[in-house]
């Protein structure tokens, strides 16, 4: 199965420059790569990136879009169809950030999932449990009730992509062991299955770097990985990239 390997920019780069120059180090990965590349700038750096990546194998991608409508008075917000249109080819939804600072429970991604279906984007949707959450075994308890989210949303299933992170493992150097997330990633695909959903890669996301993606991408049910703050240098993307490659 061909992985995959998305970077999450979050609120980088600072300016469009540094954005552009990074797209361009991915188009050259993206061309080479044994796996899909992909990357999510801002929504202000989307239409540059995406530009620079068309016609190229990496995609662009958003890391949130707007519940509530294609175009109308929701101030502030971006939608799905605003990010078509600039050439995006997938949408993050549900990233532990959104959770916390903005307060997005499963009734509004369950908004945010169809409004990115309905315009034709691949969904990529982020679960994971907190520290306390880890320490006190609720673990699978926790990735259960997150993706109840896909209940009665009929995403098909070539539109959907699972992002495993632990919010304790996001940002922070630490990550569970490649045998803890195998065994995690095996309960998804299989809570996935039981609702028809059986073909879905789960991607690893935590702390992902240069160092530690080989381990990673060794494990046979690790179909890739989300990384943030190693994506942000073109060289560690590239090696990340390489290490999925080679184990597709
Ligand atoms: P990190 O972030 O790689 O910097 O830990 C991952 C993410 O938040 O998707």
């Amino acid at each position: 199965m061909t992985k995959y390997v998305i970077g999450n920019w979050k609120l980088n780069p600072a300016t469009l420059t540094e954005a552009t120059t990074l797209a361009h180090a991915i188009k050259k990965m993206a061309d080479n790569a044994g796996c899909h590349v992909g990357c999510t700038p801002s929504f202000v750096h989307l239409a540059a990136v995406s530009e620079i990546l068309s016609g190229s194998k990496a995609w662009a991608g958003v890391q949130d879009v707007c519940a509530f409508g294609a175009t109308g008075a929701f101030t502030g917000d971006v939608s799905a169809a605003q990010a078509t249109d600039l050439g995006a080819k997938f949408a993050i939804i549900g990233h532990s950030e959104r959770r916390q600072y903005h307060g997005e429970d499963n009734a509004l991604l369950a908004k945010k999932i169809s409004q990115t279906i309905e315009h034709g984007l691949v969904v990529v949707l982020c679960i994971g449990e907190t520290k306390d959450e880890y320490e006190h075994g609720k673990t699978l308890a926790v990735l259960d009730t997150q993706l109840a989210v896909l209940d009665g949303l009929g995403v098909p299933q070539e539109k959907l992509l699972i992002a495993y992170e632990p919010v304790w493992a996001i940002g922070t150097g630490l990550t569970p062991t490649v045998f803890e997330v195998a065994n995690t990633h095996r309960h998804i695909k299989a809570a996935l299955a039981n609702k028809e959903l059986d073909e879905i890669c789960v991607l690893y996301g935590g702390s992902v770097n240069d160092k530690n993606a080989a381990e990673f991408a060794s494990c046979d049910v690790v179909d890739g990985a989300l990384v943030g703050g190693a994506s942000l240098k073109a060289e560690s993307f590239s090696v990340i990239v390489q290490a999925f490659e080679k184990s597709a």
